[in-house]
This record gives C-alpha cells, structure tokens and sequence, in this order.
C-alpha cells in the first residue's frame, strides 16, 4: 500500500485529493495546523468528512514538528497544498504570506531531505497561474504554457514564484522526483466562501431564498480560465506517477468573465440580470423585477490586478492524459445547485 502525506488536507483540493487517493487505495496522512485535540470540533468535523485520514498537526512554518512527521510517515508522495492562498489577503498580510506561501515550501523540501527520503519520496508542489501575472506583453494568444515568463501581480504571486523556482532548484540539486503543477483556477462545492465564485454561488441561492438581499463584488471585467478541482486533482496525482518530474499546466484553454459567471449563476436560478451604469456606479438588476442584486464595492479592488489568465494544457493532455471533465457551465451550475441545496436544508 502506498502512503501519502498531503499538507492543507483542511483545504479545498486537500479534501478532492485525499479522496482520491482513498480510492486509489493509498494511506493517507493529512497535514493540518493549530493546537487541535480529537475532541476540537474543526477536528471532529474533518474526521467526520474525511475518516480515512490520518490527521497529523504541523505548521508549514514549523520544520522540526514537518520532519518529525515525514521520519513516522516515510510517505511514498508528499503534496504540498498547505498555503495562505487568498490573492487578496496577501495584499493585507505579504510578510506571513512569504513566509508561509513561499519559505514553507523550502521547509517541507527540507524535512523531506532531514528525513533522508529525498532520493525515494516524490513532491508536488502547488504552483499557480497567479505567477503569470496575466499581463499583456507576456500573454500569448494561445494561452500561457510551461515556458511562458513570469510577472507576478501580488504578494501571492511573488512567494508562489519562491515555492516553484526552489522546488526546480531541489529536483537539479538533489535529484528529487519534484514537480509543479502551474494550475489554473478551480472551483467547486468547497471552495472557500472568500473567492469569488463561492462568493456569488452561495450569493444566488441566499437572494433566491429571500435570505439575502444582494451581492457586493469588485472587479467584474477580470477574466479566469476556471475548471473543477475534483478534475485538477486527478492531474496532480497523474504528475507523481511520471518516470520523470517536470512541471506541467493544468487548465481549461476558455477564459470567462467575472460578469459571465454572476450571469450564468443568477440564470441557474431563474434570474436573468440586466447590467445597468458604468463603473463602481455600475449595477445588476433582476430583468423581471427591477431589483438591484450587484453592487461595486470598491473595498474588493486590488491593489494590482491580473486582468486576464487563460491557460494552454497541451503538455498535461499529451503527457499524462489529462483533460478536465466539467465545463465553464457544468462548473457553475454544480456550484449554484450545491448551495441552493445547503440553504434549503438549513431552512429546513
Ligand atoms: P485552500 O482551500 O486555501 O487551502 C489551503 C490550506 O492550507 C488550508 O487548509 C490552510 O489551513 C492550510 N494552511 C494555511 N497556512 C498554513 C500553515 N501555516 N501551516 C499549515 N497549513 C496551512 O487552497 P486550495 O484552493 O485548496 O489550493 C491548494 C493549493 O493550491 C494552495 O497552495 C493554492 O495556493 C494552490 N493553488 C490553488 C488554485 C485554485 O484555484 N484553487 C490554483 C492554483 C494554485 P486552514 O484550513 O487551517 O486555514
Ligand atoms: N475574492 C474576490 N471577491 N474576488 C473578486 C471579487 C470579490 O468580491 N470581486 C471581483 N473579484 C475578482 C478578483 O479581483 C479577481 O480578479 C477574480 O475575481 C478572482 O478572484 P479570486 O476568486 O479571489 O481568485 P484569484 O484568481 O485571485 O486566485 C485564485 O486562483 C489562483 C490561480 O490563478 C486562488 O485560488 C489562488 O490561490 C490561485 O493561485
């Protein structure tokens, strides 16, 4: 049986993940942080929806509690999913941002080699579109591939890009079966409540059932090449499987619009939006009834914007057969079904 060792199993693709590997029949070991007991109720909570994990408390910060583990576990794959990984609040945070998003990496690569398992142990690292920085002199029309430069646009970025070059460097340096995936934006049912698309999900089936009365969002013209993350978890796995590391895109190859997806979501639930005004003045309203569902709220600018990521994932499809199973519009509708059905059952 292979073991497996995921940091930020807490997480949402730490969550898609472990049940795959579940599946694959591997042990799986999760890494979460904080001073929780069994009787915690974040614990109780995760042990409920994940039994077949092995819960082990480390801070990505923390290397001796990262090599104690990886000396019990000896795992055969270690995914390093565990990151501060919201764009925005690494504008508010860059300090713990670069040291957890960034310096953690090196931590986990450093327990590994502390463990002496650099030569057996494969790495994947969770790279991240967020480094191409979406700007457009480094946009190719096909979409951003494994070669394509790096512009980071946020604090995010910046320590991703410290994650990603020290995990290259580790694989020429050490010999280490390493890997990173540069995966493009992935949703689903357990996305955080923070990022947008859970944001206005969660939004549509609220106003629906009368229980909230509009949604406040900030830049709508920024573009995302979105997937589903039970799709990009299987593209993970399939990279540690290689004979060879390399890094690899993972991504949809369409680019859609903050304002196609509030679109696509309110329609889902029977409401088509009119968009009325220009600018922060600018607003959705409810095609039937006039009502005012979207404002601008300016507090959700960033203080740099990546404007536009789409992805080219040709190497992934051609290397690891890879393809992602869920479109643009299955994506959202999974979402806006998920949460109306959450809603309507806490209604009861
Ligand atoms: P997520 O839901 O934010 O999960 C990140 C996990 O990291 C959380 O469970 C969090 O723990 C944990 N964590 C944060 N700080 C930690 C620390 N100091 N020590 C240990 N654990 C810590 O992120 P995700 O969407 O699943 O993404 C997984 C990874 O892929 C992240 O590295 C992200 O940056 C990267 N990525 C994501 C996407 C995407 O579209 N989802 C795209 C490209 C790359 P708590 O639960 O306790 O907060
Ligand atoms: N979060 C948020 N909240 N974003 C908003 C809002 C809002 O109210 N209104 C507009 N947006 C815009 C953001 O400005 C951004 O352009 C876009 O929606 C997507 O924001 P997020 O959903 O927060 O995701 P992200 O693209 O910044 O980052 C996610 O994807 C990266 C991969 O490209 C995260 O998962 C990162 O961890 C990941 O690396």
């Amino acid at each position: 049986m292979k073991k497996a060792l995921i940091t930020g199993v807490a997480g949402q693709d730490g969550g898609h993940l472990a049940k795959l590997l579940h599946e694959k029949g591997y042990e799986v070991h999760g890494v979460i942080r904080g001073q929780m007991e069994a009787s915690h109720p974040r614990y109780k909570t995760l042990k409920q929806e994940m039994p077949f994990v092995n819960l082990v408390m480390a801070d990505l910060l923390d290397l001796a509690a990262l090599t104690r583990a990886l000396q019990e576990i000896q795992p055969d794959e270690v995914y390093n999913l565990a990151a501060i990984s919201h764009v925005g609040y690494s504008f508010r945070d860059p300090i713990l941002t670069a040291d957890v998003t960034g310096k953690g990496v090196l931590n986990v690569l450093e327990a590994i080699r502390l463990a002496g398992l650099e030569k057996t142990t494969r790495f994947y690292q969770a790279s991240t579109s967020e480094m191409f920085g979406g700007l457009d002199y480094n946009r190719p029309d096909t979409g951003y591939t494994e070669e394509a430069s790096f512009h980071p646009r946020s604090p995010y970025g910046v320590a991703k890009l410290y994650g990603h070059w020290i995990t290259c460097n580790y694989r020429e340096s050490y010999g280490m079966h390493a890997s990173c995936g540069i995966l493009f934006n992935h949703e689903g049912e357990r996305r955080g409540p923070e990022f947008v698309t859970r944001k206005i999900s969660k939004a549509v089936a609220r106003i629906k059932l009368g229980l909230q009365e509009d949604l406040e969002l900030g830049n709508l013209d920024a573009k995302r090449d979105w997937g589903y993350a039970g799709d990009y978890v299987e593209g993970m796995w399939r990279m540690l499987q290689q004979e060879q590391p390399a890094d690899y895109v993972l991504a949809t190859g369409e680019t859609h619009s903050i304002r196609e997806f509030c679109e696509l979501a309110f329609k889902e639930a029977g409401i088509n939006i009119n968009w009325q005004g220009n600018g922060v003045d600018e607003t959705g309203v409810d095609a039937t009834t006039g009502k005012v569902l979207i404002k601008i709220n300016p507090d959700f600018f960033r203080p740099a914007e990546v404007d536009l990521l789409l992805g080219n994932p040709a190497k992934a499809e051609k290397t690891l057969g890879w393809k992602r199973a869920i479109d643009f519009p299955g994506l959202v509708k999974l979402m806006v079904q998920h949460d109306l059905g959450l809603e309507e059952a806490k209604l009861g």
